[in-house]
Formats: C-alpha cells, sequence, structure tokens
C-alpha cells in the first residue's frame, strides 16, 4: 500500500517526511494504524550518530541501519494479520514495544522482558521474523524502522512480538507514551532505584522519562524528590508529577540534599539527561548516602567509555551504580498495568503532552525538544 513516513538517510540529516511502499504483513507480523508517536529522545541520538548499529552484526546479518523510519513510542490498532499470527486480530488496540517481548527467551522466561533475546536487533532497523523489510522508499530503496517499530508513520507492518494488546476504552493517543518514555521513566524508579516508602530521591534531567521517574517515585511511597533541570519550565511542571523540591544543577541538588537529610544524603538518584556523558557518573553517585543506590538510564554516545568515578569511595561506601533499560520492566505485564492505573487517575499521561504536532512537523517537534520546551511533543497521524 501506498503510505508515507518520516525518514532519516544518514547521519546529521533532518527527518524526511516522503511517500512510501508499505508490504503486506508476513508471517508473525501485524499491519498497525497508528494514532501517536510519542518524540523521545533516543531517536535524537540516531539523527547525531550516538547510537549506532554494531558494525560486526551489520556484518554478520547483512544489515544497514540507514535509511531508517524513526519513532519507537506509538500506539494504534491492528487492521490486519499476517500468517500464523496467534495473539491478535483486526481490530485489536495495541501498544508497541520499543523492546520486543517474544516470551520464550531466558530473559522474558524469568520476568526480564526489556532484556529479551530480540532486543539484540532494535537498532538492526529490519523485521526481526526474517531480517527484511516491509517498508520501502519511492526509489525502491528498502527502509528499517526504529526499534521494530517505526511509529513516524501512520500505518506500519511489525512482528507480533512488538505488540501489547490493551483495552479498546484506552485513547491511543496517551497510550502511545507507555510504549518508551513512560514506562521507562516509571520502571527507572519503581524497579531501577527500588524506591520504598519514605526515601529521599533525586531525579536529574526532566523529560518524558525524567518526568515518569518523578511520578514513578511518587508513586512508590518517596517523601522527598528533588527534580533537578537547567529548564525553569521543566521545574515548573515538576511538583504536578510529585516532585517536593526543584533545582537547576546537580550542584545545588547535592547542597538541598544535604541539608534535608542532615549530610546523609539521598537513598536514591537517577539519571535521565537528553545524553548521558562519563563526567555525570561521580556527581550522580555523590547524591546517593552510603549503601544507596544511581540509576543510569539516559543513553550515551556509544563511542564514549571513560566514566569518572570515585572508585574508592564506591567500595567503602557500599554503594551501587545500576544500568536501565526500558525501566527494567516487562512490558507485557507493565503496559496495562500503567494503563489502568492511568484510567483510574493515579497515573498521569496528559499533562505529559505539552504539544502535538503533524507529522509534516517532526522536525519543529524534535527542535522544541532541545529547546526544552515540551516534556513530551506528540505526532499525531
Ligand atoms: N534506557 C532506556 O531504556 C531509555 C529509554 C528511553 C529514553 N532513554 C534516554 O533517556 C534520556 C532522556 O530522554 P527524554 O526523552 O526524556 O529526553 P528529553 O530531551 O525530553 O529530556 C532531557 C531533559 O534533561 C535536561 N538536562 C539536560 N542536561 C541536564 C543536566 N546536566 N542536568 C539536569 N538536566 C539536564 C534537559 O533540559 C531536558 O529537560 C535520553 O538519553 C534518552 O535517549 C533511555
Ligand atoms: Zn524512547
Ligand atoms: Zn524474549
Amino acid at each position: 500500500m501506498k503510505s508515507k513516513a518520516a525518514v532519516l538517510w544518514e547521519v546529521n540529516s533532518k527527518w524526511s517526511v516522503e511517500d512510501i511502499e508499505l508490504d503486506a504483513p508476513m508471517a508473525g507480523e501485524v499491519l498497525v494504524k497508528l494514532a501517536a508517536s510519542g518524540l523521545c529522545h533516543s531517536d535524537e541520538h540516531l539523527v547525531t550518530g550516538d547510537m549506532v548499529l554494531d558494525p560486526a552484526m551489520a556484518e554478520a546479518y547483512g544489515l544497514n541501519q540507514f535509511p531508517i523510519i524513526g519513532g519507537h513510542e506509538g500506539a494504534g490498532e491492528v487492521v490486519e494479520v499476517g500468517p500464523n499470527v496467534t495473539t491478535l486480530s483486526p481490530g485489536d488496540h495495541v501498544v508497541l514495544s520499543f523492546i520486543p517481548a517474544c516470551g520464550r527467551c531466558p530473559s522474558c522466561a524469568i520476568g526480564q522482558q526489556h532484556i529479551c533475546d530480540l532486543g539484540a536487533f532494535i537498532l538492526a532497523g529490519k523485521q526481526i521474523t526474517d531480517f527484511t523489510a516491509r517498508h520501502h522508499a519511492a526509489d525502491g530503496t528498502d527502509l528499517g524502522i526504529m526499534c521494530c517499530t517505526g511509529t513516524l508513520e501512520p500505518f506500519t507492518v511489525v512482528s507480533e512480538a512488538s505488540c501489547i494488546k490493551i483495552e479498546d476504552h484506552i485513547p491511543l493517543d496517551k497510550a502511545a507514551l507507555v510504549g518508551c518514555g513512560v514506562t521507562t521513566g516509571w520502571g527507572s524508579a519503581v524497579y531501577a532505584a527500588d524506591i520504598r516508602a519514605g526515601e529521599t530521591v533525586v531525579v536529574v534531567g526532566l523529560g518524558g522519562v525524567g518526568m515518569n521517574a518523578v511520578q514513578g517515585a511518587r508513586m512508590a511511597g518517596a517523601s522527598v524528590i528533588v527534580a533537578v533541570d537547567p529548564v525553569e519550565f521543566k521545574r515548573a511542571q515538576a511538583p504536578i508529577f510529585g516532585a517536593t523540591h526543584t533545582v537547576a544543577t546537580v550542584e545545588e541538588a547535592q547542597a538541598l540534599v544535604g541539608e534535608l537529610t542532615r549530610g546523609a544524603m539521598a537513598d536514591k538518584s537517577i539519571l535521565t539527561v537528553g545524553v548521558a556523558y562519563g563526567d555525570l557518573v561521580e556527581p550522580l553517585l555523590s547524591l546517593v548516602k552510603k549503601g544507596g543506590r544511581a540509576v543510569c538510564t539516559a543513553v550515551a554516545p556509544m563511542s564514549q567509555t571513560d566514566v569518572k568515578l570515585d572508585l574508592f569511595m564506591m567500595a567503602m561506601m557500599r554503594k551501587e551504580l545500576v544500568g536501565c533499560i526500558f525501566g527494567n520492566a516487562n512490558p507485557r505485564r507493565d503496559i496495562p498495568r500503567l494503563l489502568d492505573d492511568y484510567m483510574a487517575g493515579r497515573l498521569l499521561l496528559d499533562e505529559l503532552v505539552t504539544t502535538t504536532y503533524a507529522l509534516e512537523d517532526v522536525n519543529q517537534g524534535y527542535e522544541d525538544m532541545r529547546n526544552g520546551v515540551n516534556i513530551r511533543g506528540v505526532v499525531l497521524h
């Protein structure tokens, strides 16, 4: 069928909204009519070249990362299913999970769907069913899809493993956000940081991910939630999601938390800035007390491997530094559960969406993200 999509042809270029050809779903795949796509910072890491396909994998599987259709935070309605699809039917509403959850690999089997074996291929662009493309440019060039989803287009074909079925009455434009940013932020607090009632928590960086780490901390029962962002608008919004204190810099957070805890420092800290750099790690760890935990959720440029770290103090004060992907959550359990929380008024989604865009305005949407205008910008299809 004829469709359109936001395509990135190479690093450091603009998204090109163009006509594409979309094939019918093949075995194990479904055609989804998308309602919306959140503008997560991770697509920006493709643009800047921070996040590149492992060259060894590219060669082994004959894959190219570019050109690629962007977007990985979407929801919509299944309109057609390919052969051998057993869990979905036309008319089903789904959130697309930015990491597939196959249900069968060792990680999925022990309740760690965020590290499903199929996640190894999310930057490879092609269908995880057979490593070929269903999306093609007007000149016939195969197009990849970001995180096996490609939500910056009104229709996509994805594996059944990327689809999480949700209830029909949930607004799809809000459900889209739970496909990445909401679950990532909320799970950074609830699972990765393992926040307990009464704790003191610092969240560094208040975008679509960080604001949900703030609300995850609130839902987990944290007593003090210090939200850090240089952008005044973000700090003004943070109390809506549960922040008890706001500051502009990590240095200010260190002083404030020192004061609030009589020098003990916070129980947990979470890094959700737009780009993670190695020199942010030591300040993040210095925010937490003896036995405390710092969580790194933000994505660093893949070529960066140096980290500044006081290793002596980390060991002697028994601090933990942990990584976090997709909030260390289980999309098949947590996406429906978070949407239940939204429908019951316990999780805020409407307040996250600060501007909506047409697909044609996706470059403006990302420009607004860079300028700190939005908590989450959302493309409506
Ligand atoms: N680990 C995962 O599974 C996962 C999933 C989704 C997104 N991410 C990553 O999480 C990060 C955040 O994503 P987002 O969509 O919320 O980005 P965003 O651009 O919407 O928000 C980032 C925020 O960080 C703030 N910031 C920048 N530098 C700062 C600093 N030094 N101190 C305090 N605040 C600072 C910015 O002002 C902005 O408000 C990105 O790196 C993204 O790629 C990771
Ligand atoms: Zn994302
Ligand atoms: Zn799996």
